[in-house]
């Protein structure tokens, strides 16, 4: 067996649906498959390689530290981890950063930070209220999390103590914590996998007021949404509130596996040694690679993802064949009257690779994107979606 496709299929487990594509080399925003035909990259492996492929300066801050240590377990201090965890502090607010490897698995150490806090004050066994409609990951704890019952059929029972509410209707929640002792409220302010839904300004505002009032932390859940995609750091800054905790992952270490739980004022001193770890948290190189990453996300870069992204809208917004455009700063929703499945693969056959979000086109480029291939891309995806 040679062929890459017949060997995944064998031998790799089947839980996703992968499009027939070999990618195999890139630079910037281009991506190359093992047939040498070049695409546009729409899609940054979902909103991770923020820079692009091959990005010279972000290489060179993995491979200088690929050549002093790979790992060091955290019983011991590295350089690039503290550093990080500095730097992510200084640039939001927060005090202390959690690692790990996953958007699912920073979002497991809010969740235990949650829970945790109502302890230390004797409340035991509060609930946790999400959005319905959102997605928190898939371990069985962030599915539980996750408000889409397509998600939890089959893998039950869930970790328990999620409530559910719904997005953009403050009195449901509201009514959730008057009938239930809650310990947070964790949410998008954009819901990516749910279709790419931005929240109101005055429901983020509602429930940030209803967590202060009521001692609730407020869990924003930046895995998608973080590291500049949404043309600020991070998303809760479009909103004027102070989240409690925030998560992040994907873009983060533009390509290597990390995710992060910052902790605010609030909860800081909540988990305490051995309350949690991870053995591959704030590994050294995925650190130095995040390192390149935030650093870079500068005013200049945010007035250039907004640029951007009015440049898309704009041209897609009255485009035939588009219903509407939904998202903010490079993280965009198309609803388009053809099928979203027909779109992709128009896409795919003209040099352009995207994604899905239920039934919509999903656009999540690099944040530094040449402008030569988004307008290329655009021009493409314009004549994907003409009926
Ligand atoms: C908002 C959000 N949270 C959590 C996750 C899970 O992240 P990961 O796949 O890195 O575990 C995702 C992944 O798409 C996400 O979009």
């Amino acid at each position: 067996m040679s062929n890459i496709f017949d060997i995944d299929k064998t031998y790799v487990a089947n839980t996703y649906n992968r499009f027939p594509v070999d990618l195999v080399s890139g630079n910037g925003s281009i991506i190359k498959d093992n047939n040498g035909k070049e695409y546009i990259d729409l899609g940054s492996g979902i909103g991770v390689t923020a820079f692009g492929i091959q990005d010279e300066e972000w290489k060179n801050a993995v491979i200088a530290q690929l050549n002093k240590i790979q790992h060091a377990s955290n019983l011991y201090y590295t350089e690039p981890c503290a550093n990080l965890a500095k730097l992510l502090c200084e640039k939001t607010g927060f005090k202390k950063v959690f690692f790990g490897n996953s958007g699912a698995e920073a979002n497991e150490c809010a969740i235990k930070v949650a829970r945790k806090y109502a302890e230390d004050k004797g409340i035991h066994g509060a609930k946790i209220i999400t959005l319905k409609n959102s997605f928190h990951g898939r371990t069985l704890t962030t599915l539980a999390a996750t408000g889409q019952d397509v998600f939890h059929k089959d893998f039950l029972p869930l970790t328990e103590g999620f409530l559910y509410g719904e997005a953009n209707n403050l009195q449901s929640i509201i009514d959730l914590v008057e009938n239930n002792t809650v310990c947070a409220i964790m949410m998008e302010c954009i819901q990516g996998e749910g279709g790419v839904i931005a929240l109101n300004k005055d429901f983020i505002q509602g429930v940030y007021k209803l967590c202060q009032e009521k001692d609730i932390l407020l869990v924003i859940d930046e895995v998608q949404t973080g590291n500049g995609r949404t043309g600020k750091l991070y998303a809760y800054m479009n909103y004027d509130i102070m989240p409690d905790v925030i998560t992040t992952a994907k873009g983060l270490a533009g390509g290597l596996p990390m995710g992060a739980c910052l902790i605010g004022e609030k909860a800081q001193n909540t988990l305490g040694a051995g309350n949690h770890g991870s053995t591959f948290g704030g590994n050294p190189i995925a650190a130095a690679g995040a390192i390149s990453i935030i650093s870079r996300i500068n005013d200049e870069l945010l007035d250039e993802i907004k640029q951007k992204s009015n440049y898309i809208c704009e041209k897609l917004k009255n485009a035939d064949g588009i219903l509407s455009v939904s998202g903010m700063g490079l993280m965009l929703g198309v609803e388009t009257k053809k099928p979203v499945k027909e779109v992709l693969s128009y896409l795919m056959e003209h040099g352009v690779l995207a994604l899905s979000a239920k039934t919509k086109l999903r656009l999540l480029p690099a944040l530094n994107i040449k402008m030569s291939d988004l307008e290329k891309a655009v021009d493409t995806i314009i004549a994907a979606v003409k009926e």
